[in-house]
């Protein structure tokens, strides 16, 4: 259920009932008279395509009451934007409009997606509101600082619409097939200092890792994503924000004990620079000679820790340019990993940057998973698809 009140920001609440209508969930709106004001309940009907109510008094086909039978119905309630009024009689427990009456009447957790004036959000009394709707329960989405509706820049911006969507997929995922599992998944191409400026790397985006941790927690695992690249934060992931081949082993080793699974989706490299420059190398000092070292071998200290608790399960990437299976099988042999995904890294719109993947998936029984070209959030829902076998066994 989503409940739009009487803000500015009420338009962004349009591209909440988009996002959330898109991922598949069925969206009943309540709003506030003020709110239908700013939007019409026609935008929401139709991109919801289900009836919306805008009268604490309206009453459904069969004489229900339309609020009270949609709370009983939700999920989850998210209340975006929430202006200072609504907060108010949210926190007072007051029911004399379909927002504030769906918030008394249902058992559904709670979303509240404040919007307003810097000094309406500052306020002893919106924040004592806010307190008190935080002690029960209801998850708080900070409003943003930025520029406001009334030209001032301040704090109380609603946050985006998107971040918004993804508060509520974290929280919609209590109860998914991951739920109690611990996963860490590493992302991204790691940059090896030659210098103060300049680093060897490759041409890994990160956004495999990146899909793998949305789709775990998507599916109700505690997620703690060990990445070198600044891609939007996702909700409720920790985020482990890492440079090096040497930082990424840190973070690992550091996370190994905790976790189930280890997804090992990011591109370390294999060598770095013996010893970093202090300085800038300079052109005219002629041609420099790199001596590379390798980087320390995480997979080994993960499989010895596996071999004796039992966990993590471990999962392996390898990115190929040619021979993709039999370099694959290769690797997944030397390995000795539960899983092994292989991606051809030459083709055209799949792999590295790409939104796309084609994978096969290597089980260490043999046989192989062969995925068509599908988005890499697809890809990473397949992989878990895998995990939770490999697990029930
Ligand atoms: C143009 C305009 C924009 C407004 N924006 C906000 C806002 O962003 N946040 C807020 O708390 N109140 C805002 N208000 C004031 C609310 O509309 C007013 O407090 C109203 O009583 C809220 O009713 P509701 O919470 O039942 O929807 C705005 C008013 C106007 C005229």
């Amino acid at each position: 259920m989503l409940g739009v009140t009487g803000s500015i920001a009420a338009y962004k609440a349009a591209a909440i009932a988009s996002g959330l209508t898109q991922q598949g969930a069925l969206v009943d709106v309540v709003m506030t008279r003020e709110a239908t004001e700013f939007v019409r309940p026609l935008t929401f009907e139709a991109l919801t395509h289900r009836p919306v109510v805008s009268d604490v008094l309206a009453l459904l086909p069969g004489w229900e009451i339309a609020h009270v039978a949609m709370a009983h119905d939700a999920d989850i309630f998210v209340v975006a934007p929430a202006t200072a009024h609504t907060i108010a009689k949210l926190a007072l427990g007051l029911a004399d409009d379909p927002v504030s009456a769906t918030g008394l009447s249902t058992q559904a957790p709670g979303v509240l997606a404040p919007a307003m004036e810097t000094g309406m959000w500052q306020h002893p009394a919106t924040q004592a509101h806010i307190g008190t709707l935080r002690q029960r329960g209801w998850i708080i989405v900070a409003p943003e600082s930025g520029r406001l509706a009334s030209g001032a820049v301040g704090e109380g911006r609603m946050a985006a619409p998107e971040r918004i969507v993804d508060v509520v997929k974290h929280v919609a995922a209590r109860g998914g097939d991951f739920a109690g599992w611990k996963v860490a998944v590493t992302a991204g191409g790691t940059r090896e200092a030659v210098d103060p400026v300049r680093f060897l790397s490759n041409r890994s985006s990160g956004k495999m890792g990146q899909a793998v941790a949305e789709a775990a927690r998507d599916r109700g695992a505690e997620v703690v994503l060990i990445s070198t690249v600044s891609l939007p934060r996702l909700e409720g992931v920790e985020l482990l924000a890492v440079e090096s081949a040497d930082e990424m082993a840190d973070a690992v080793l550091g996370a190994l004990d905790r976790v189930d699974a280890l997804v090992m989706s990011a591109a370390v490299a294999d060598f770095k620079p013996a010893a970093k420059a202090g300085e800038k190398i300079k052109r005219r000092d002629g041609t420099p000679q790199l001596l590379l070292v390798p980087t320390v071998d995480v997979l080994s200290t993960a499989k010895a820790r596996r071999a004796e608790t039992g966990r993590p399960l471990i999962v392996g990437f390898a990115a190929e340019t040619q021979n993709l299976l039999a370099n694959a099988r290769e690797k997944a042999s030397r390995w000795e990993v539960d899983l092994v995904v292989a991606n051809d890294v030459s083709l055209e719109g799949s792999g590295f940057g790409s939104d796309m993947n084609q994978v096969t998936i290597l089980r260490s029984s043999g046989e192989n998973l062969d995925l068509p070209l599908m988005p890499k959030i697809d890809v990473a829902h397949r992989l878990l698809d895998e995990l939770v076998k490999l697990r029930r066994r």
